[in-house]
């Protein structure tokens, strides 16, 4: 069996957030179990490519309205990634440097998807699944059954993962002319309130959905930004598949990217370790818990109660903890939090910016994770935490609903209801009672670190999946 994923973030090539941790690591488990699965993907100018060898494999052109696109298929020449890795390279439309935020990416997914599809035609490939990630690739499906051009590539499955279903990827229809060809009395596949929206069109158009969780997917038919009742009328082809971690990358007892790498046998000394270089660095006290953020500073991430859960945490001068803060995005947030970072000198650590090899190290050095999310699909922190034995600590909403049980229900974390800095800060408290009981936390630490959250389930599941459709 073939499946092609089509993504605009895999790691290592670009990450922004989980969904390239995603789609590079569920390829490889796939291809483990014996699917021949590739990812095709955007050109970047990014360390990745620059420092990999590609060969030129096929060239094209496709029309974006009334201009003539060229485009380029270059594949990793030694597949270091573990599965054959394709981009896409459109001179000034694909060969930028950042995934997002360019005030026509409109025009860049669009080519992106077109350009796949003429490579596949031109080339005669029929992969037996196309599975597209997230709305920048939700044309996909409406794109091979309502195209002239590409009709001969209807009969391919498509299955769609909604990452996050938040973002959705809408156009005004005068975008509309950038999508020749397609069936014009099929407008209404591509449209929701007047807006083209891919993230619809995908949910209406391909064979089945998934979404990185169950709790989510119950969550989506709820309240999808919009989109509710059209998750929940097609919830027939819906399905959730949790998230799993590639142990190649995320496991203390090999991870490259820390000091002291550790297994559970040597937990207490291997984070004290780590603890001591990261504590030192940011002048903080490496004989107190150390309570970490890590993440995408977004209302959706609930980062936004982040100061106000510090400033609850640390204002008692004999309170025992630390907190380290480590992430980028929205500028309010991040000015709430600088904001503190002289009232509370010695106690509060921060690091504005993404760091993939800092992240690793905070998971190796910090005791316990917050994760305040007003939405999570899945949730990729509190299974890394994990497996670091750092104990999660999170909002009850999707995939952290599913993944992390409370200690007083016999699990390994802690988890609050509300997105309410009070009762985040009364749930970091708790835990940091059970921390002081040396013995238990032990025991709450190896019950954590022994879960298998790697991807061998979710990865068959998918497979599972593409058999059905196939059938
Ligand atoms: C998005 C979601 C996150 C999920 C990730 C990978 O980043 O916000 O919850 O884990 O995608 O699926």
């Amino acid at each position: 069996m073939q499946v092609i994923h089509l993504s605009v973030e895999c790691f290592p090539v670009a990450k922004v957030g989980g969904l390239a941790d995603v789609v590079g690591s569920l390829p490889k488990y796939q291809r483990q179990l014996g699917v021949d699965a590739a990812v095709m993907m955007p050109y970047f100018d990014r360390k990745f490519t620059q420092d990999h060898e590609f060969e030129s494999i096929a060239k094209g052109e496709i029309y974006q309205g009334s201009a003539l696109l060229s485009y380029e298929v270059l594949r990793e020449s030694k597949d270091t990634l573990g599965f054959p890795l394709y981009l896409i390279r459109i001179p000034g439309v694909l060969d930028r440097e950042e995934v997002y935020c360019y005030p026509d990416e409109a025009e860049q997914w669009i080519a992106f998807q077109y350009a796949v599809l003429h490579y596949l035609k031109t080339n005669e490939l029929k992969p037996d699944v196309l599975h597209c990630h997230d709305h920048h690739v939700g044309l996909i499906p409406f794109l091979i059954r309502y195209t002239n051009d590409y009709r001969s590539l209807a009969d391919i499955r498509t299955v769609f993962t909604v990452h996050n279903g938040q973002y959705q990827g809408w156009m005004n229809w005068n975008k509309g002319i950038l999508l020749p060809g397609f069936d014009t009395w099929k407008w209404g596949l591509l449209d929701w309130d007047g807006l083209i929206n891919p993230l619809a069109t995908a949910i209406k158009c391909c064979d089945a959905y998934t979404t990185v969780s169950e709790g989510y997917l119950e969550e989506l038919y709820e309240e999808a930004n919009g989109l509710q009742a059209l998750f929940y009328d097609e919830r027939g082809k819906s399905h959730g598949i949790v998230n799993g971690i590639d142990p190649a990358y995320w496991d203390p007892i090999n991870d490259q990217l820390i000091i002291e790498n550790y297994g559970i046998a040597q937990v207490d000394e291997g984070k004290l370790a780590n603890k001591k270089i990261l504590c030192t660095q940011y002048g903080l006290d490496p004989a107190l818990p150390l309570l970490s953020f890590i993440g995408r500073f977004a209302s959706e991430k609930g980062a936004d109660i982040l100061a106000p859960i510090i400033e609850d945490l640390l204002s008692p001068a004999d309170v025992q903890l630390s907190v380290f803060i480590l992430g980028s995005g929205d500028a309010n947030i991040q000015n709430s939090i600088a904001a503190l970072t002289q009232r509370f000198k010695g106690r509060l650590g921060v690091f504005f910016g993404y760091n993939e090899g800092l992240a690793h190290q905070v998971y190796a050095a910090s005791d316990l994770l917050i994760m305040p999310s007003r939405v999570e699909p899945c949730g990729l922190n509190q299974l890394y935490a994990l497996k670091y034995g750092t104990i999660p600590i999170v909002r009850k909403i999707g995939g952290l609903k599913d993944t992390v049980i409370d200690v007083e229900d016999a699990g390994y974390g802690f988890v609050f209801a509300d997105v309410d800095a009070a009762q985040a800060a009364a749930t970091v408290r708790r835990a940091l009672t059970y921390i002081s009981d040396e013995k238990q936390f032990d025991e709450i630490r190896a019950n954590a670190m022994e879960l298998d959250f790697s991807w061998h389930k979710s990865a068959q599941k998918y497979i599972d999946l593409y058999n059905q459709l196939l059938r």
